[in-house]
């Protein structure tokens, strides 16, 4: 019986017991598909075993495949193979679930016989998210068991389920409440006793009752995946599979799976995909050392503007107390209104000394320096000595703020990114006298309160605001040589960006985005362009969706905006006026622009060490702004087309505003040294 390496089995009592050892997730990489098959052939062979259960040690059951192996060519036993064995096992397997069951994970439990879970058990098919669907039975074995619409839920979502809504859809059979090895053992007992034989997945059909509902519940899927940008194929190819789940012999069914798996496993999408699930980790990775994070269980939010409001709905959300201060009366009330739900952990003051219990204090006032520094003067003052004095603030310098308090070591930046801080973006940005438990601190809260984080430099606009501000310019340029906002925007959507840059400037406001782009004059060349659209727009009040129009018009039924003439006859006349013949542009160049921005912008901020690594840079765009995920992100895409050829591209492009695109020293290093923005990370 193997007992060494990452499955162990023996008997005991009459039933053979399986345990699954591979931390930290128990991914069931090739030694422990190997260390399955032989422990499965022992146990089938051995007489004094009469039935099966496998567990898993760990905190959680299995995280599924082991994503670096898709890396490699695949070795032999593979997972849909171990799953088939299980199945066709003679003696009952019971699957005895704990913690998180995932992809392959849940595949290989849908090979037993039974299931039974711990209460607090998590069952799902995250495949899609990384570029890939089921491999080893996953959408032939769960359709059979659930139905198509809960199939499909699981599999498009990609969302897991709970034991409870397990059970209810029969995916499980029991859910336990004492030691789950000893349930387990009692179980398979119990099983060998009523001689209840094995109880294959393959050959219920359950879900399969309703033929018609089967066919609404695929129906709807193929809409849901047609709304999806038309690139994306993993999901289509499982809708594809449940479908021929119900048409073809399960075999068929299985081989057709693994096909259209092979596939997405060899698409650029999935590759891209699973290096961002790398560069998230690796980014979202606390800075090593073993210092203590400090307490967290209060948070104040200085400032209910939106920022403010969403940031203290984002820490109520998570289940942490909120007290909410602003000192204009009129906008606590509105913020009062639109936290009303979560009104039962929230306290709402105008009174600075509510800062006093809280753990972490994070200021989300309008960007003003003089304001800030008398803010943070008083904050060092009024704060717990243990509490974190942490700002919003994109764009000022935490080393000049800490200089306003005696709190520096307390003091740090956390920047809710995205529009009005709604991304999925925090940056953790700590001074040069910032105590490494604070910024410990901010990265396990981040992580508590469902974002993101990357750690950032202090320079000005940081990195994510600094990838956008590039994006936009290469827009406004785009703009003024002839293309006008809709196009761009659509050009961008069509890239897979969620909304275009001008929709988003919409969305923030025209007046911010001016100010800021003010602040950061000094540290950039003049600006070389010859219009400027903004500012007529601004002279008119038109200051983007908050105001009803900016570069769209707004009415409350459409959330988009729609064209407004006006502000093309505006464009139109100011281009007339700078003597521009206006060119036009096809998408495919709007987009090859933009994204040629952002990599050297992204250049410039790893090495200018604002960005810790290229794979940052990556992240905050699809976390921060909603650049496709499955594109990998600008420095990933960078290295597929070669620095080499961004260096030709920029070059080309130098010549129309050399302050903007010229290429960054680390782009020009890099196409010496023949190396990649890859080998940074
Ligand atoms: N294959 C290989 N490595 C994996 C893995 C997998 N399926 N799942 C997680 N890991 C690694 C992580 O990279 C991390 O490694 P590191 O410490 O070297 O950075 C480590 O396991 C812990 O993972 P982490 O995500 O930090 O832990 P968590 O507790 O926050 O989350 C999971 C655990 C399982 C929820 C999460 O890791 C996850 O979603 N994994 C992927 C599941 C999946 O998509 N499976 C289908 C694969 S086709």
């Amino acid at each position: 019986m193997p007992n060494d390496g990452p499955v162990r089995a023996d008997v005991s009592n009459g039933i053979g017991r399986i345990v699954i050892d591979n931390p930290p997730v128990n991914a069931l990489s090739h030694d422990v598909r190997a260390g399955l098959l032989s422990a499965l052939a022992e146990l089938e062979k051995d007489r004094s075993c009469a039935a099966v259960v496998i567990l898993a040690a760990g905190r959680l059951w299995s995280a599924g495949a082991d994503i670096r192996e898709f890396e490699r060519p695949t070795q032999d036993p593979l997972l849909p193979g171990i799953c088939t064995m299980i199945e066709d096992c003679p003696k009952p397997v019971v699957a005895a679930l704990h913690g998180s069951v995932l992809g392959g994970g849940l595949e290989l439990a849908l090979g037993a016989h039974y299931r039974i879970a711990l209460a607090d058990t998590l069952t799902g098919l995250p495949e899609v998210s990384l570029g890939l669907q089921p491999e080893a039975g996953g959408t032939q074995r769960l359709p059979r068991i659930v139905g198509a619409g809960p199939a499909l839920e699981m599999i498009l979502g990609g969302k897991p389920v709970t034991a409870q809504q397990a059970l209810a859809a029969g995916l499980i059979d029991k859910i336990v409440t004492r030691e789950l090895a000893t349930e387990a053992q009692e179980f398979a007992q119990n099983l060998v006793e009523q001689r209840a034989g094995p109880r294959k997945t393959c050959a219920r059909a359950e879900g399969f009752r309703n033929p018609e509902e089967y066919w609404t519940a695929l129906g709807q899927a193929k809409d849901r995946v047609n709304r999806l940008h038309p690139d994306l194929m993993a999901p289509r190819l499982a809708v594809q599979c449940v479908e021929a789940a119900q048409m073809l012999p399960f075999a068929q069914g299985l081989a057709l799976e693994r096909s259209l798996f092979d596939d997405c496993v060899a698409s650029p999408q999935s590759a891209a995909l699973r290096y961002g699930f790398f560069a998230e980790r690796k980014a979202t990775k606390p800075p090593s050392g073993t210092v203590e994070p400090r307490v967290v269980d209060q948070i104040a939010v200085v400032g209910a503007g939106r920022a403010g409001t969403h940031i203290a709905q984002t820490c109520l959300g998570a289940g942490l107390p909120v007290t909410l201060i602003e000192r204009n009366a009129g906008t606590l009330r509105s913020a009062e209104k639109r936290l009303n739900r979560l009104k039962a952990k929230l306290t709402l003051t105008g009174n600075l000394g509510g800062v006093r219990s809280s753990d972490v204090v994070i200021d989300a006032t309008a960007d003003d320096f003089d304001l800030k520094s008398e803010l943070f003067g008083k904050l060092g003052e009024l704060a717990g000595p243990e509490a974190i004095l942490a700002t919003n603030s994109s764009d000022f310098d935490v080393n000049a703020l800490a200089q306003k308090t005696d709190r520096a070591r307390d003091l740090i930046g956390f920047h809710f990114v995205g529009v009005q801080g709604q991304g999925q973006l925090v940056e953790i940005i700590p001074g040069a006298e910032t105590d490494p438990a604070v910024t410990r601190t901010l990265f396990q809260l981040a992580g508590k309160l469902g974002k993101t984080a990357i750690r950032s430099g202090t320079g000005a606009g940081f990195v994510a605001n600094a990838m956008m501000l590039a994006f936009r310019e290469a827009a406004d340029y785009l703009l003024e040589a002839g293309a006008n906002p809709p196009e761009i925007d659509a050009a961008m959507r069509g890239f897979g960006f969620p909304s275009g840059p001008f929709q988003m400037l919409d969305a923030e406001g025209l007046d911010i985005d001016l100010a800021r782009r003010s602040r950061r004059s000094p540290e950039r060349e003049a600006d070389a362009r010859k219009i400027d659209i903004n500012t007529r727009l601004l002279e008119r009040d038109w200051r983007g969706r908050d105001s009803g129009r900016g570069f769209y018009r707004y009415t409350d039924d459409a959330s988009r905006g729609v064209e407004d003439p006006e502000v093309a006859a505006l464009i139109d006349e100011a281009r007339e006026e700078a003597g521009i013949v206006p060119k036009t542009f096809p998408d495919e160049e709007i987009q090859r622009q933009c994204v040629l921005a952002m990599m050297n912008e992204g250049a410039r901020l790893v090495a200018e060490r604002v960005a810790q690594r290229p794979s940052d840079v990556d992240c905050a765009m699809i976390h921060g702004f909603g650049y496709p995920a499955w594109r990998g992100g600008p420095m990933y895409q960078a290295d597929r087309i070669g620095v080499a050829e961004v260096l030709l591209q920029l070059d080309e492009m130098t010549d129309l505003a050399p302050g903007f695109w010229s290429p960054s020293a680390l782009i020009l290093r890099l196409a010496e040294e023949n190396r990649a923005f890859a080998d940074l990370n």
